[in-house]
């Protein structure tokens, strides 16, 4: 790669992590929007998929607190409803374009109970025709589950290869990686296991992308917060998970990354935004850090909406005002009495 094209990529990961703004993840594959449609009893066709993502892209004012969309393959390719292509309605508003480009998940084969990602067949040409869509970012996602034993190195290792090789492909086309190993949050474990897993799976993460020669400097690394498992029983205080998280990320990430975004990872909205808040009062760290919701951006606004083009202005407000306490909680500067607000 030469020093201009990891200048370019540098710029764009600069724009993803623009101060005050965060990414909204509305890249879910067909059984991830499905699992959200059923919530609200709505069929996912075609349209009602194209009607959703038109809510939240032509949301006015979304672009204070939105650097960045990541789309589906379908997605990319649709239009709102008056005949825009949704890449050229974004760029209008100065919100960049990305695209998931992993092709969901497939079993360990040594391990049955865990799950690699796989996609990488035909990738470089996938990359080709997204750059002439206008993708300017990608993400690929590598899920561990999380149990005394689990995940084992190899399913670790694995995963990271797999990202590091995306990321790679996706450097040459142009276009910035968004690599992100997500911890999952759904098992038994407490937070100090959590901690443990992520600190092991970023450290080896860093190793496969220097191995594979990929750029750090025009590379978004999206994960998870250290946080306790679901059906751990165990509760943690925003300043605990602040705590944790950062003390992971500064073991383990390289300073020339240009920024971190967290996922949600089945948090309520108002818990991502208060953990994002804490994690942003702990003071200054070697890289920005900012949000990259899906469900913690949507939820609100796909409960208010129900499928019914007349709820569309009330989602959108619902929308715009999570993407605004967001923001505000980049900057460390959200408190709870503000969700009482319109
Ligand atoms: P959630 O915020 O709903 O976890 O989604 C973010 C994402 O992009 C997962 O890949």
């Amino acid at each position: 790669m030469t020093h201009e094209q990891i200048s370019n990529l540098n710029k764009i990961a600069k724009q993803m992590i623009a101060p005050g703004k965060g990414i909204l993840a509305a890249d879910e594959s067909m059984k991830s929007i499905e699992k959200k449609f059923t919530k609200i009893n709505l069929e996912s066709t075609e349209e009602n998929r194209r009607a959703y993502r038109d809510m939240f892209f032509t949301t006015p004012g979304m672009e204070e607190f939105i650097s960045g969309v990541i789309l589906f393959d379908e997605t990319i390719r649709q239009k709102t409803a008056d005949g825009t292509p949704f890449v050229e309605l974004l760029q209008s508003k100065g919100v960049l374009p990305g695209i998931k480009v992993d092709g969901g998940l497939e079993p360990m084969a040594d391990s049955p109970d865990e799950k690699v990602t796989k996609g990488l067949d035909g990738l470089a040409e996938r990359f080709a025709e997204y750059a002439k869509l206008g993708a300017k970012f990608s993400k690929w996602r590598a899920e561990l589950s999380v149990s005394d034993i689990l995940p084992t190195d190899n399913c670790i290792q694995e995963n990271n290869k797999r990202l590091a090789e995306y990321a790679k492909l996706s450097q040459e086309a142009g276009i910035v990686p968004m690599v992100e190993p997500e911890v999952m949050m759904n098992g038994e474990n407490t937070i100090e296991r959590c901690t443990e897993v992520s600190e092991k799976v970023l450290t080896s993460l860093f190793e496969e992308l220097k191995k594979a020669g990929v750029a750090l400097e025009g590379t978004i690394l999206k994960t998870n917060m250290s946080i306790p498992g679901q059906k751990s029983g165990q509760t943690a205080a925003p300043e605990q998970i602040a705590e944790a998280t950062l003390r992971v990320y500064n073991k383990t990430v390289p300073k020339n990354i240009p920024g971190i975004v967290f996922l949600s990872g089945g948090q309520s909205s108002i818990e991502a935004t208060a953990n994002l808040n804490a994690v942003s009062q702990a003071g200054s760290q070697p890289w920005p850090i900012s949000f990259s919701y899906g469900r913690a951006l949507q939820d609100d606004a796909l409960m208010i909406w129900q499928g019914k083009p007349a709820n569309v202005t009330d989602a959108q407000k619902a929308f715009y005002k999570r993407a605004r306490l967001n923001s505000l909680a980049v900057q460390g500067k959200y408190s709870s009495e503000m969700e009482n607000e319109a």
